[in-house]
């Protein structure tokens, strides 16, 4: 077989350069590397370098399979591990345990929570450990369309607009295959809240594609975002759920005025009018006068097709997160955090949002077994829902019944946010958060 030789580098005074760049790595002429080895930049170089180094590691030190062994020996048998002397050319810096893997973080999306996730997203980068992970952010603006920065820049500024014009757009359809190849994506961390991000879309384009991703698969991530499908699984497994009425903008438009009897019947005001599908509290109305219906429910459309009506609940609202890192571990509750909004009516964008604006308390000032049942009901929840990695799942304490509003699968993760809250509690730090929900993904795709 020919083999290529490709034109020796050109020389240049390694030394000189290290001195130049003040000891940071010397890199060959752009030129060379396009010429020789195809690639545009060194460091897309050494990531490919480092992902076939993995991939050999990992293929040899797999047991031969059982037909190798089998037409060696003339017989069955099961595998036999590699030869010593192959395992000895790898070095220890590419053990697949040790080595740092490549992570693209999604964010963004097309969902009412766009700014939300950008949130979320710049938070997640600047906390991931960079000693243990190289990053690729990819922002998905809200035209879907998949912008992926140039690799010599890793970070994203913070202004997406500025930031745009600078982003390379990838085609949606193979934009997996080019992060595999590029990046070396070894698992994808989906920072993206509400539709498409956190609805199973991402998901399943995910999991077309073979790659690790964090977060639920794509049937809980379905169910958790749809509250009328979520409510008639917590009813059908004993949890108590605010009484509710269902209706689409078809059946809205040809029976408003059934529809409201039915309501009055079964709910009576105030009641909460919001769509099925959303996230955020957004597309949310607390209706008292029967005045105030029409524009809520319209409002709750503009975001769903489908409409809630439900009991308001007065009493305490609380929170309560999962953390679940799969392989031998079992999910566990975290401490659940009672949510006070300072001034709005309810828990509303602004007071999600706004720093200060609500105030969370962890424990919750409730007797020790209603926290107990909290924690019961949050795990009851992830496994009904069959969620992966994490969930929060919001309630509403009234007297002693405990209410279930619904889950949430990629929970907010600023550092403000709820879940990295109740991880701090049980003295998890966020940087440590991440690195379990990263393992989680590693995990479930190993199980
Ligand atoms: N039935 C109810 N009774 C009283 N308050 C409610 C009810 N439903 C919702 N709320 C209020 O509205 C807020 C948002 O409701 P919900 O959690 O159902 O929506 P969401 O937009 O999906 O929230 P998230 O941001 O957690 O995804 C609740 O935190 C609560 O303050
Ligand atoms: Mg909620």
């Amino acid at each position: 077989m020919r083999v290529r030789v490709p034109s020796p580098a050109p020389r240049f005074d390694f030394r000189e350069k290290h001195r130049r760049t003040g000891g940071r790595r010397a890199a060959p002429p752009t030129k060379w590397l396009v010429k020789n080895l195809k690639v545009k930049s060194w460091s897309i170089f050494t990531t490919r370098l480092e992902t076939i180094s993995c991939e050999i590691t990992n293929a040899i030190s797999q047991p031969f399979p059982k037909s190798a062994r089998a037409a060696r020996e003339g017989g069955v048998g099961g595998g036999m591990p590699a030869p010593p002397s192959l395992l000895a050319f790898v070095p220890d810096k590419f053990s697949m345990n040790d080595r740092k893997r490549n992570v693209v973080v999604l964010i963004g999306g097309p969902s009412a929570e766009h700014d939300v996730s950008l949130a979320t997203g710049r938070v997640i980068l600047n906390a991931l450990d960079k000693t243990k992970y190289n990053l690729t952010p990819v922002t998905i603006n809200k035209d879907r369309k998949w912008l992926l920065p140039p690799p010599d820049r890793k970070f994203l500024s913070g202004d997406e607009n500025k930031e745009e014009k600078s982003l390379v757009a990838l085609e949606t359809g193979n934009a997996i295959d080019k992060l595999k190849s590029e990046r070396g994506a070894d698992v994808v961390f989906i920072a993206m809240h509400g539709t498409y991000g956190e609805d199973g879309t991402v998901q399943g384009f995910l999991e077309m594609a073979g790659v690790p991703y964090t977060g639920s698969g794509i049937l809980a991530s379905a169910l958790a975002m749809d509250k009328l499908k979520s409510s008639e699984l917590f009813l059908f497994h004993g949890l108590k759920v605010p009484k509710y009425l269902n209706f689409s903008n078809k059946q809205w438009n040809k029976g408003k005025d059934k529809i409201t009897t039915e309501m009055n019947e079964k709910i009576s005001l105030p009641c909460v009018i919001k769509p099925s599908n959303c996230g955020s509290s957004v597309g949310i109305t607390i209706v008292r006068k029967i005045d105030d219906l029409e524009n809520a429910v319209q409002l709750a459309f503009s975001y769903d097709d489908i409409v809630l009506a439900q009991e308001y609940i007065s009493g305490m609202e609380v929170t309560c997160a999962v953390l679940d890192e799969g392989g031998d571990k079992e999910p566990i509750a975290l401490p659940p955090m009672q949510i006070i909004p300072k001034d709005s009516e309810f828990f509303d964008y602004h007071a999600k949002y706004t720093p200060g604006a609500t105030e969370e308390i962890t424990p919750p000032r409730l007797p020790a077994e209603i926290i107990k049942k909290i924690q019961e009901n949050a795990l009851q929840v992830h496994k009904i829902i069959g969620c992966s990695g994490m969930s929060r799942t919001d309630m509403i304490v009234s007297e002693n019944d405990i209410f279930v509003l619904e889950t949430n699968t990629i929970p907010g993760m600023t550092e403000t946010s709820l879940y990295p809250q109740a991880a701090a509690a049980v003295g998890i730090s966020f940087p440590e958060l991440l690195d379990k929900i990263i393992q989680s993904a590693i995990n479930r795709n190993q199980a």
